[in-house]
């Protein structure tokens, strides 16, 4: 062997190595594909309604303020709990409600506390951003925020 690393060696570690981690890459590209739908997230349960709340909470940049499951702005509180923080595990009607009725009374004018907009929601965007935001609670994040408040 060479005692000093020759132009074709150099070349060789250049071409393995580039292939090694494409592949190794597509590899982990794949496994977190196919992590996503089949054991952290339920398909099964994507309901008509969630896609149509995912659109409202695309189309009224929710995530300006707002994170969910860690991505988004930090203005606001993370809401990929918010169903849970509001008691739908237990009580799926009352927590529906009271987020409604929490995004109807927007913004609430309390004096040193941050404002959130009032959207003028309809009553079927409501229901279907709730669908969603129930939807997103099912993740599995891995015990992902690790505390209730995100
Ligand atoms: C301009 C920034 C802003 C935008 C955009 C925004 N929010 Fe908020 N949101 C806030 C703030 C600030 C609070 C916390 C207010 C408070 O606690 O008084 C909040 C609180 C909430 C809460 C209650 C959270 C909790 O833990 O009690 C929900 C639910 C919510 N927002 C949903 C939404 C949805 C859905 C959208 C998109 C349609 C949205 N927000 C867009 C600023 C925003």
């Amino acid at each position: 062997m060479a005692d000093r690393l020759t132009k074709a060696a150099a070349r060789n570690i250049f071409y393995g190595g580039s292939a090694f981690f494409f592949v190794t890459f597509v590899a982990l590209t794949a496994h977190s594909h196919f992590y996503m739908v089949t054991t952290s997230t339920d398909e099964s349960t994507l309901t008509e309604s969630v896609a149509r709340g995912k659109h409202v909470w695309e189309e009224n940049s929710c995530i300006n303020c707002h994170t969910l499951l860690g991505e988004g702005a930090y203005f606001a509180p993370e809401l990929g709990n918010v169903w849970l923080r509001y008691g739908g595990a237990d009580d799926a009607e009352g927590a529906r409600m009271a987020l409604i009725a929490w995004m109807q009374s927007q913004p609430s004018g309390i004096e040193g506390r941050r404002q959130m907009p009032q959207f003028n929601l309809t009553d079927q965007e409501l229901n279907d951003l709730v669908d969603f935001l129930a939807w997103t609670s099912t993740i599995d994040t891995q015990g992902w925020p690790p505390n209730e408040a995100g």
